[in-house]
């Protein structure tokens, strides 16, 4: 297990929290893993009726690991925590409720699309820079985004690699609502869910997912061979090598 998550269950409410500061969240193998266990557990258990997902005051996370992927990239690690937690997230079935402050980056976007609630502070900030390092997007946002936000948006945060304040997000539709305590709003949207019936919450969230479920499982399955391919490729080498020596990452020669 790790020190890096912290799992909480009260009034019904289970929250997970990221917490490794120094790193800016980023989130380890050890710290997937332990991300679904927890939501494996809530979804077990009848006693939790919903959850929050959150990071810490002043930031979300800044995605996946990058010394994680060098390392995956050369055959080592463990790609199957991360996997378990995608699958366990998009197939979640009692309501997930994200707060967000500070950035939100990689997979801290692209997870929220798996989430029923968002609410985040002012200072937020959404990033998918997947093409920045000459990755693919995952977590089935290849089509969650486009039929979320827009085909053209979804093009200017996986193929530009914009970033996304608070205030826009919201405009988007990427998110509900922009708070200065989005741990208090997410909290009490979530024990407010607690109250409700929790058969007619699951049933609901089973049908308002039904269209895309099938879609958003074969996205998930596709983009993971791609991303499994090009973490491979010389191209994604120079930009975790760039990100990890702070140079801009030189890819004239591909
Ligand atoms: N993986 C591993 N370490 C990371 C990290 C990541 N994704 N993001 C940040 N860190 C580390 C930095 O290396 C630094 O460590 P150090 O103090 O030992 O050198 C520490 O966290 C603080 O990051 P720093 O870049 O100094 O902070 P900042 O405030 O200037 O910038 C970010 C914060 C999040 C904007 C910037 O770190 C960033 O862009 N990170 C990479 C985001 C990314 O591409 N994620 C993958 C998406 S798929």
């Amino acid at each position: 297990m790790t020190q890096h998550v912290h799992v909480t269950t009260a009034e019904q409410v289970t929250t997970i929290r990221l917490d490794r500061p120094d790193k800016k969240n980023a989130i380890t193998i050890e710290m997937y893993a332990a991300l679904g266990a927890a939501l494996e557990a809530a979804a077990g258990d009848a006693a939790v009726r919903a959850v929050v997902l959150a990071g810490s005051r002043d930031c979300c996370t800044a995605g996946n690991d990058l010394g994680d992927f060098v390392r995956a990239a050369q055959g080592g690690g463990d790609t199957t925590p991360a996997l378990r937690f995608l699958r366990t997230i998009a197939g979640f079935d009692k309501p997930l409720i994200g707060a967000v402050a500070g950035v939100a980056i990689g997979i801290g976007t692209t997870m929220l699309l798996h989430c029923d609630l968002i609410y985040a502070a002012p200072g937020a900030k959404f990033r998918t820079p997947f093409v920045d390092l000459a990755l693919v997007p995952e977590a089935g946002s290849s089509i969650l985004l486009p039929a979320l936000i827009g085909d053209r948006r979804a093009a200017q945060l996986l193929l530009l690699g914009d970033t996304l304040d608070a205030p826009t997000a919201l405009a988007w539709g990427l998110i509900n609502g922009v708070v200065d305590d989005p741990d208090a709003a997410a909290a009490a949207a979530a024990r407010k869910l607690a109250g409700c019936a929790p058969g007619a919450l699951r049933a609901t969230k089973a049908l308002t997912r039904r269209a895309t479920r099938d879609a958003v499982a074969e996205a998930m399955r596709l983009e993971g061979e791609a991303f499994a391919e090009r973490l491979r490729s010389p191209e994604a080498m120079e930009a975790f090598q760039a990100f990890l020596t702070r140079r801009t990452p030189d890819f004239s020669r591909f």
